[in-house]
């Protein structure tokens, strides 16, 4: 465990093994480092160091008040200065979701800290207008409520997958997560995917190892979409997790793993 500064603001992140390589794992939203902890026996026994932030606005780390002060680039830069700090050099990135439009973001702005990357249950493309508007909707909600309860259920519906095996312990893991972020928080990380750009064009340009994972149910960047992915980045695997939805590291960990086991034992380990 450690913090450091970054913009003026403390950063919590998780800390553990050791090794010339890292694994950085980025989490999605509205989630918190923690959501990897499945992951990261594979990674130490890899024989690498695992550092997963709490992004600003969750967990442990600091949540800025203006919904101004949140941006996937922001949050980008975020992860550069910490493998920076750390001393980390190239390490291999791990995002889901809202953490692979980190992952994404990074690839643009700061190739240099890459090794490999990990796109889990995310996508390239923008918000369309609809959901742009749906999320304005909810930050218009937990606004007026003062809490992100109302939110919770719903959002929890539409990310895990009936069939999924540990659907009521994902549920409950990722609703206590949920229920325990600030209203700011929630609030300026909806701003920060509303306003992400479009990264379709940053595919082809990708010349690190790449991996991308997508549960088979997953509603919110479904099959489709990560298979165009995938065809879009060169050489990139794809795995198709069955039994998950859009949390497929959580929902479905032993299929999750395998892949990801098998992916970082193609990479080289130095950094
Ligand atoms: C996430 O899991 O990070 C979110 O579902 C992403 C999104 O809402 O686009």
């Amino acid at each position: 465990m450690g913090t450091f500064t970054f913009d003026g603001q403390s950063v919590h992140y998780l800390d553990e093994g050791v090794g010339d390589q890292a694994v950085l794992f980025v989490h999605g939203f509205p989630f918190k480092a923690s959501m990897w902890e499945p992951q990261f026996p594979v990674a130490v026994e890899s024989g690498r160091r695992v550092v997963a932030p709490d992004l600003p606005g969750f967990g442990r780390s600091a949540v800025p008040a203006d919904r101004s002060a949140y941006s996937i680039d922001g949050y980008a830069d975020l992860v550069a200065a910490l493998v920076g700090d750390l001393g980390l050099g190239r390490v291999v990135l791990v995002g889901l979701s809202m953490g692979g439009y980190i992952a994404l973001a990074v690839a643009r702005r700061h190739s240099d800290v890459l090794a490999g990357l990990v796109l889990a249950d995310t996508r390239a493309d923008p918000d369309s207008p609809e959901v742009r508007r749906a999320r304005s909707d909810q930050q218009a909600l937990v606004e007026e409520r003062g809490h992100v309860t109302p939110l919770v259920d719903g959002l929890l519906a539409r990310i895990l997958a009936d069939t999924g095996p540990r659907h009521a312990e994902v549920g409950a893991t990722l609703g206590d997560m949920m229920r325990s972020t600030a209203p700011a928080g929630w609030i300026g990380a909806l701003e920060a995917m509303k306003q992400r750009r479009d990264q379709t064009d940053l595919l082809p340009t990708i010349d690190v190892p790449t991996l991308v994972v997508v549960g088979e149910g997953d509603a919110l960047a479904p099959v489709d979409v990560a298979e165009a992915m995938a065809k879009g980045i060169p050489g990139a695997r794809l795995e198709i997790v069955p039994g998950a939805g859009h949390v497929a590291n959580l929902e479905n960990p032993e299929v999750f793993n395998r892949a990801f086991s098998e992916f970082l034992s193609t990479l080289p380990t130095g950094s």
